[in-house]
């Protein structure tokens, strides 16, 4: 057997009976959305430190548990806090939950995240909704030999953020009167924010928001053929936009603030899926 997969397999069984219903989203909470289970149903939780070999993170304001509850009448698993590589994880750590949620049952995988604005429209606290993302900066999470239990060798990346769901969650901003950027996303490895060359190579290739987190668990999902969408917080311009230096102080803090509206559109967005 597949180590990698062992490992996820070891992990679900260890919690299997503690799973209280088959979840149909998997939410990731990025920064700034970590109580947003206060506005949920909780029917369970489970730390990532009950779960044997589960990847734990070190980041503040990211300590980890899976939450389960009802968003309305829709059944979702959350995420509370997320793993990142600049962490140390062998990235197929990082994707693990991931793949656990979709052992759970989950059928689509919402993903949140907090990231620097690189497209000179965007403001601090804007919304985008991911239309699609660039990896070559990250590391592959399908590196390795293939899973064949969950997904093929050579998987197609043309349509990864779920069409039908983007409209939806369009129509859940447009009807909350909630504004809604659209781009592609950049993930980078981190943990150093991007130097001001870098963010003028990333416009250059097509990117509107970078951040450290979300595409390789998009690959991953995709893999394994769930439905996926995300939406990303700007939480500041990228650098070399502003005279600011860049601190995860300030990031946590513009997080926070655009919280309360994000938690609106998250909650809007699955109660329509
Ligand atoms: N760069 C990378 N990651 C981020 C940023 C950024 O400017 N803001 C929030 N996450």
């Amino acid at each position: 057997m597949n180590q990698v997969y062992q490992k996820v397999l070891d992990c679900y069984e260890s919690i299997k009976e503690r799973i209280p219903f088959t979840p149909k989203v998997a939410l990731v909470l990025g920064s700034g959305l970590g109580n947003y289970a206060d506005s949920m149903e909780v029917k369970a939780e489970i730390a990532y430190s009950e779960i044997r070999d589960f990847p734990v993170s070190t980041v503040p304001g990211h300590a980890g548990k899976f939450i389960f509850g009802y968003v309305g009448a829709v059944p979702v698993v959350c995420m509370k806090g997320r793993v990142h590589y600049y962490e140390g994880y062998p990235i197929s750590d990082v994707v693990l939950p991931a793949r656990l949620m979709k052992m759970m049952g989950a059928e689509i995988l919402f993903l949140t995240n907090a990231s620097g604005g690189i497209n000179p429209s965007f403001g601090a606290g804007d919304f985008m909704l991911i239309k699609d993302h660039i990896s070559c900066f990250a590391p592959n999470p399908l590196i390795g030999a293939n899973i064949d239990e969950l997904g093929c060798r050579f998987p197609d990346m043309s349509k990864v953020y779920d069409k039908k769901l983007q409209d939806k969650i369009r129509k859940a901003a447009e009807e909350n009167k909630i504004p809604l950027q659209e781009g592609v996303y950049v993930q980078l490895t981190g943990p150093s924010f991007e130097s001001p060359s870098e963010i003028k190579m990333l416009r250059t290739l097509g990117a509107d928001a970078v951040g450290m987190s979300t595409v390789v668990e998009a690959i991953a999902a995709n893999h394994m053929g769930m439905k996926i969408c995300g939406i990303s917080c700007v939480s500041n311009l990228a650098a070399g936009m502003t005279d600011n230096p860049l601190t995860h102080e300030e990031v946590q803090e513009a997080a926070d603030k655009s919280a309360p509206l994000f938690k609106k559109l998250i909650t809007e967005s699955i109660i329509s899926f």
